[in-house]
């Protein structure tokens, strides 16, 4: 007998209970087709729909292809471990009514959404289709980027969005400008929870560079992406300014200029694989670790090519760079800001494995003095590091701040003061390596032992001191020198003089702070140490609502 049979067949009585024949009821009608058959043809249509959404109008993404850009798709598969995307929201569409949108519903509603792994890693991930509305964010659109948002949050996983699109849904009016305002809202209630990284791969306008800002990281790709609040017609239509898409807000101008791109790449292959490895750096989220890798051994490496690198004339530039690529494991680190305020270097790169961030003043670049974009710049670093667990290792050669009206006007003092804040409140793990000099407050700014720091290293040709020799002896003795019959001859054995008393290098170890004058072919192996040393440090805040950070 068939199963279809038996499902027909009367249901025979159980033994003992013929005692009354009882009617048999009729068999229940069946449906003509079994039910297997409808099943698949309901997964047959769903399938159908599926295929029809992720190829998306062939020419609309023909046009994409031409505009030098991938699809949302293209740019999760190069982003994600391999088939590792789960989507979420894909037949969601808009609700909106007017202007001829209840015609035009196309299913995800221009945005593809859901959660994946970067190797092995969970992170969440919103797409924008540029080929849909332009990418542009209206209701529903903005609601599936708020939901993987929850989840990322829910979940502790990193959160990264890739955005190309035109700004608020015009067609959707305040509803639009509403699903930004959570989007916001989110963006901040993850700040130090979950990194979040924005990647802008088109144009970025409006409401959309808003929640790039409020990120922790931001990726741009030349040519084809750009930032702006306002589009250049309507920069003409107010200012009469003409200006195109690439000056008011292309990568360029955001990695040198505004500092609001973080990485900038030539295109988008290399763009979004280093945000893998960006994320390959980071905690999942504010109570996990900072993934490590097993030791490499670095406590017992020495460097003699470090002692090479730097000149012992303070005045003297040199690349630091090169110093970060003798401490650091495998010689590798990821530059943020590599073309913005490069008078310090901000950078994620492992040492023994650790993770660890590294700032170091860069004497190639305007001698290494920090200004307003280098505080800001060093500044946002460490209240990151800080906020997700990561020690950090601070270099120092540092002329001072940098002096002038310009400086002055544009308020040195007040963002001189973020840099301060942000190290006087990291409770991460801190080393600070003396390489050179370090004067004045830029001194104390730079991680030192007054504001905090964990353990303080220092070269031999440290040179600490509210100024250097020159300018003191100008200061201190200037009518000795008026008066002098030889001044340049009286300034030379002054010079000495200062130099002996105050600026030898062991004044400030002798003070207690410096911990360490060290060969500095024995930096890697010091840090790695130091870090060792520091790993379980913790250091509980006095309770208060937040601080009043100098915004
Ligand atoms: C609805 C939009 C749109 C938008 C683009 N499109 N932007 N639809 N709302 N904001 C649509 C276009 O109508 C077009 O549809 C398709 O997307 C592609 O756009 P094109 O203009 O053909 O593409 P392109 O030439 O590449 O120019 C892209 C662009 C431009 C630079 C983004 O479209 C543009 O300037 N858009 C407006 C940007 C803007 O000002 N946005 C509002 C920001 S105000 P069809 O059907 O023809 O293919 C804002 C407020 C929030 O966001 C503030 C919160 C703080």
């Amino acid at each position: 007998m068939s199963i279809s049979e038996l499902d027909r067949a009367p249901v025979p009585a159980p033994a003992g209970e013929h005692i009354r024949s009882l009617p048999v009821p009729p068999p229940a009608p069946v449906p003509d087709r079994p039910r297997s058959r409808s099943m698949r043809r309901l997964r047959e249509e769903r399938d159908r729909l599926r295929d029809r959404i992720v190829a998306g109008r062939s020419q609309a993404v023909d046009r994409q292809h031409s505009l030098g850009k991938r699809t949302a798709r293209e740019r999760l598969d190069l982003l994600l471990d391999e088939d590792s995307f789960v989507e979420i929201d894909m037949f969601r569409r808009h609700q909106a009514h007017g202007l001829g949108m209840e015609r035009q519903r196309p299913h995800t509603d221009g945005v593809v959404a859901g959660s994946g792994t970067i190797d092995g890693r969970r992170v969440f991930v919103y797409a924008q289709d540029f080929t849909i509305f332009g990418g542009s964010l209206g209701e529903a659109h903005a609601l599936k980027i708020q939901k993987v948002m929850d989840l990322a949050l829910s979940t502790g996983s990193p959160f990264i969005g890739l955005n190309d699109s035109g700004g608020a849904r015009i067609q959707e009016g305040v509803m639009s400008l509403n699903g930004y305002g959570g989007i916001f809202q989110r963006n901040v209630q993850a700040s130090g929870v979950i990194p979040q990284i924005s990647v802008v791969l088109g144009p970025c306008a409006g409401g959309a560079a808003y929640s790039t800002a409020l990120a922790d990281f931001t990726f741009m790709v030349h040519d084809t992406a750009q930032l702006y609040l306002t589009g250049p017609d309507v920069v003409e239509a107010v200012t009469g300014e003409s200006v195109t898409h690439a000056q008011l807000g292309g990568a360029q101008v955001h990695g040198t200029r505004s500092g609001l791109a973080t990485f900038v790449h030539d295109d988008e292959e290399s763009c979004l694989e280093d945000v893998r490895y960006l994320v390959s750096m980071l905690p999942s989220n504010n109570l996990a670790l900072p993934p490590a890798l097993p030791s490499c051994g670095a406590a017992a490496d020495t460097r003699p090519r470090l002692a090479e690198i730097v000149p012992v004339e303070p005045n003297k530039p040199y690349d630091m760079r090169l110093v970060i690529t003798e401490l650091v494991d495998e010689g590798d680190f990821l530059e943020l800001h590599e073309g913005w305020a490069q008078n310090v270097i901000c950078a994620l790169a492992r040492i023994d494995g650790e993770v660890v961030g590294i700032v170091g003043n860069q004497p190639m670049v305007l001698a290494g003095v920090l200004d307003v974009a280098a505080s800001q710049k060093a500044a946002r670093f460490v209240r990151f590091c800080d906020a997700f667990g990561i020690p950090l290792v601070t270099l120092v050669d540092v002329p001072g701040f940098l002096p002038g009206t310009d400086q002055e006007y544009d308020g040195i003092i007040r963002h001189g003061a973020k840099l301060l804040y942000a190290y006087c409140e990291a409770s991460v793990p801190r080393i600070q390596v003396i390489v050179r000099k370090a004067y004045g407050g830029a001194y104390i700014v730079m991680d030192s032992r007054s504001i905090g720091t964990d353990l303080s290293l220092a070269w031999p040709t440290n040179e600490i001191a509210v100024m250097g020799a020159e300018g003191a002896v100008n200061v201190i003795h200037r009518r000795e020198l008026a008066a002098a019959a030889d001044p340049a001859a009286l300034r030379a054995r002054l010079v000495e003089e200062y130099s002996e008393e105050l600026v030898h290098p062991n004044y400030a170890a002798e003070r207690g702070l410096v911990d360490d004058v060290i060969d500095p072919a024995d930096t890697r192996s010091a840090v790695a140490r130091g870090l060792a040393m520091l790993r379980d440090k913790r250091k509980q805040a006095t309770p208060r609502k937040h601080g009043n950070v100098p915004l």
